[in-house]
């Protein structure tokens, strides 16, 4: 099964094919997926800028097209295109959006790594990242 440095990896690649010309924030996203298989995705933004996306969400899609459907651990590495500093000083944890995307497909234990492209990171889980969540169904 994938550990962080495999996930970095595949993050830091999809990173690189990031369409963010008008943020110039750049992400990646990896995930493991119970199938022991790695998807991997960048952000897509738009000039009509509510129509853009972020990698997590790219990842997701890739992961269930691929046949995956629990995440297992995902590693997200983000920096600003021109100084490959992380913006504000912090680590890119998911959105909103994405932390309800991912748990979709996640368990409360379910690993998520905010990285930093030189791969410090910090680690949270699902439950950590969204407490007490939406859910439809048990
Ligand atoms: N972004 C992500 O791809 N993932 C996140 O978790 C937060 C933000 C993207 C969306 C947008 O393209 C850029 O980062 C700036 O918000």
């Amino acid at each position: 099964m994938a550990d962080f440095d495999t996930l970095f990896a595949a993050a830091s690649a999809a990173r690189q094919k990031a369409h963010a010309p008008y943020s110039r924030y750049a992400v990646g996203a990896a995930l493991l997926a119970d199938d022991g298989q790695v998807y991997a995705g960048c952000n897509v933004e738009n000039a009509s800028f509510p129509e853009g996306w972020c990698a997590e969400t790219t990842a997701i899609g890739q992961m269930v097209v691929g046949g995956g459907r629990r995440i297992v651990r995902a590693v997200v590495v983000a920096a600003r295109i021109d100084t490959a500093s992380v913006a504000g000083g912090r680590f890119c944890t998911p959105c909103g959006g994405c932390r309800q995307r991912l748990a979709e497909f996640s368990g409360a234990d379910t690993e998520v790594f905010a990285a930093d492209p030189d791969g410090a990171s910090q680690r949270f889980t699902m439950a950590e990242l969204l407490p007490a969540g939406f859910v439809l169904e048990e």
